[in-house]
Parts: structure tokens; sequence; C-alpha cells
């Protein structure tokens, strides 16, 4: 590590917010950070660095609009902090002999819009056990006192509710869960780790989701279904049987597409 990204690096505030990604989903999820609630008692101060893969070095250098993005969100700048470093940066950082020297967790949100990619990600960050990955839900979401107690935060790992959100009894979420904006899950909905449910869809009751699912914008999905793992609903789709085979699916009656998933 050069001796200037050193210098970098120890710049960073130790109340950090970690986005992984540096792209529309991570932008928008920093703002969910800056401004809203969080459920584990992770912190809501107004720094946050953008972690990119590796090898973005100069792309990341250049993404500059993510801070103008900020600016005009009536904080003042000289209150905030971001920057943007690489996945490598981020790790040497946890490996410093800083770090191990004085072991404090270091906040992560998954600002990344492909289950498959989060799934990696958390994957190859699994051996830094000093790694906290926050859970938040919006100012503004209603979250059912019933399935409230299966979101505690003891036994959640980077949960997050967005804005307008209706998650109603008995639902059940894994791991790394991103519901956006405006959408409802109806009673006893199952959702698997690391998949994302699109803004504004309705999951009714009764519906098993698999892991690393991502249901697109303004789907609905009717009683009594199941989803297998690695399913892609198209915008808008109506799910009416279970999905039994991972793949893309579009329309209403949704409709098998095509093989694979985002
Ligand atoms: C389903 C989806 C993933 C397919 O993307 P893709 O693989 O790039 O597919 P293409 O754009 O090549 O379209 C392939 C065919 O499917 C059709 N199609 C694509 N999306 C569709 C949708 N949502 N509903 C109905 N038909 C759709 C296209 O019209 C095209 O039909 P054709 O072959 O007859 O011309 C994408 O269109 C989609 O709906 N993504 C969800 C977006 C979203 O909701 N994001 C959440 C925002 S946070």
């Amino acid at each position: 590590m050069s001796s200037d990204t050193k210098e970098r690096l120890t710049n960073i505030p130790p109340n950090t917010t970690f986005m992984f990604g540096a792209g529309g989903h991570a932008r928008e999820l920093s703002e969910f950070v800056l401004h809203n609630q969080s459920m584990s008692g992770g912190n809501n101060e107004s720094c946050i660095v953008y972690v990119t893969p590796t090898g973005t070095e100069k792309v990341l250098r250049t993404h500059k609009p993510n801070i103008a993005v900020f600016d005009n969100l009536g904080t003042s700048p000289d209150d905030e902090f971001f920057d943007t470093i690489t996945e490598n940066e981020f790790i040497g950082m946890l490996e410093s002999e800083e770090a191990q020297d004085n072991p404090t967790s270091a906040s992560v949100v998954l600002g990344i819009g492909s289950p498959k990619i989060r799934e990696k990600v958390v994957y190859r960050l699994q051996k830094y056990r000093n790694i906290h990955y926050q859970n938040f839900y919006a100012v503004g979401s209603h979250i059912s006192k019933f399935s409230w107690e299966r979101f505690c935060p003891e036994t959640f790992t980077g949960l997050i509710v967005g804005p307008g959100c209706v998650i109603t009894v008995g639902v059940s979420v894994g791991q790394h869960v991103h519901l956006n904006t405006s959408c409802t899950l109806c009673h006893d909905v199952n959702i698997g780790d690391f998949s994302i449910i699109g803004p504004g869809s309705v999951i009714c009751g009764n519906v098993d989701i698999g892991k690393r699912c991502c249901i697109g914008a303004g789907a609905t999905v009717i009683d009594n279904v199941s989803i297998t793992d690695d399913v892609t609903l198209g915008a808008g789709a109506t799910v009416v049987e279970n999905i039994t085979k991972p793949g893309t699916y579009v329309g209403t009656p949704a409709k098998f597409l095509k093989q694979g998933s985002l």
C-alpha cells in the first residue's frame, strides 16, 4: 500500500459506514444511512466511504458526482465525509497493524443491486470477524409488531427496509435482504438470504421466496405460491403459480423468459 493511500485511509473517521458499490443503488442507500433510523445501534453519522471492486481505481477517483448528490440534501458538506476506496484497500485497512491493535468493527452496507454479487462480497469478507453489516429501516415504513420480534438486531444481518414498505404479520426474512421502496409483504411471507424485493411490489400471503431472488418493480406474487432460489422476476410481472426452476420470468401471468438471473 502506498504511503499516500495509507494516509488517506488513516484519515477515515472511526464512525464511517462503508458502502459497497458506488452506483445508483449505493447512492439511494447512502441517503437512508444518513437520514434514517438504525435498527441495530449503527451510526447515523455523516461519513460514507464507497468501496468499489479492486481494479476500478481510475473510475472511482472520478466518482465525485456522489458527493454532489449529497450537497443537494441540505446538509452542510463541512459536516460530512465521503470518499471511495477499493475492496483491496478496505481489506488492507482491516488487516493493518493499527486495526489489529484496535479491533473496532467496520460498519458495512451492501449497496449492490445483484443478489449474486452481494453474496460473493459477503463470502469474500467472511473471515473478517470485525465487520458489522448494518440493519436499518426507513422512517415511514411499517413493520408489524408480530414480525418485528423476528427482525431483532441480534438475529439479523444487513436487513434494509426502504421508505413506505409495509410488512404485516408473520413475515420472516433471511440475511442481507433488501426491501426496496414501498413494497408490501402480506401475512406469513418468507424471503431467503440476499433477495431483493423491488419498489412497489406486492407479495401476498403465505408466499415463500427463495435465496438470491430479485423481484422486479411493481411485481405481484399471489397467495400460496413458492418461488425457488435464483429467480429474477421482471418489472410488473404477476406470479400465479409456483416457480420451481431458477431463471428469469416476465409478464402476467409470469412465464419463463430465459435461464440465468441477476
Ligand atoms: C426481466 C428483465 C430482467 C429482462 O432483462 P433482459 O434480460 O435485458 O431482457 P431484454 O430487455 O433483452 O428483453 C427480452 C424480452 O423480454 C421482454 N421483457 C423484458 N422485460 C419485461 C418485463 N418486465 N415484462 C414483460 N416483458 C419483458 C422484452 O420485451 C423482450 O421481448 P422480445 O424478445 O419479444 O423483444 C428486465 O427487463 C426487468 O424487468 N428488470 C427488472 C427491473 C426492475 O424492476 N428493477 C428494480 C429497480 S430497483
